[in-house]
């Protein structure tokens, strides 16, 4: 099974999938974690132009763009492997972050035609105001701007897609608490 987490920048996906992820091993599960961008050629490449300060710019989201599909087709031999050894695959975003940040629904889903789509993402939702506060460095208006988008494609996506979407406004045990009770029955069990 592939599980992913998805939401804007300091929803805490992070943090929630260390938590899911020890708490599955305890239950015996195998688990693999990954996250997009990848440690890959690609993904370190994509981390170093995400500093720049033209990363917002329409031509600069567009390479991007590009660039994560690169590196996510690169990952879908990986996830393969992991699911064909019975390992729950956990992921720190996956190609729903392209269709939130990056524009253009059409083309972002042309370019990811080989990208494997999870099959349960969990959506960690919360106030973009929230959000940047926990982020360092990460509190000017356009990035609240840029971000509010990212959090309203993010929902219109959930309806879409069927999301799980939980309020990660929360605090850690009970966002934990949420995601045990959405990912226990997809594994079988009961909590
Ligand atoms: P993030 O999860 O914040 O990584 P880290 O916390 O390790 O730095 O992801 C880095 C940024 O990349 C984040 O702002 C979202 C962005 N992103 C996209 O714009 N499109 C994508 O397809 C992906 C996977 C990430």
């Amino acid at each position: 099974m592939y599980i992913c987490l998805e939401g804007i920048d300091g929803s805490g996906k992070s943090t929630q999938l260390e938590c899911l992820g020890k708490w599955l091993e305890k239950c015996g599960f195998a688990v693999t974690r990954i996250r997009e961008p990848t440690d890959s050629i690609v993904g370190q490449l994509i981390r170093k132009m995400l500093q720049s300060p033209s990363a917002q710019d329409e031509s600069f989201q567009r390479t991007l763009a590009l660039l994560f599909a690169a590196d996510r087709t690169l990952l879908m031999d990986t996830i393969h492997k992991e699911e064909e050894m019975n390992r729950i695959v956990l992921s720190d975003r996956s190609f729903y972050s392209s269709l939130a940040y990056q524009n253009g629904e059409e083309w972002i889903d042309q370019i990811n035609h080989y990208a494997l789509k999870p099959d349960l993402v969990i959506l960690l939702d919360l106030e973009t105001e929230t959000a940047i506060s926990r982020c360092e460095g990460k509190d000017n208006f356009e990035e609240k701007d840029f971000l509010d988008k990212v959090r309203k494609k993010y929902l219109k996506l959930a309806k879409q897609h069927d999301f799980m979407v939980v309020n990660a406004n929360n605090g850690v045990n009970k966002v934990h608490a949420d995601i045990k009770r959405i990912v226990a029955p997809k594994l079988g069990m009961c909590i």
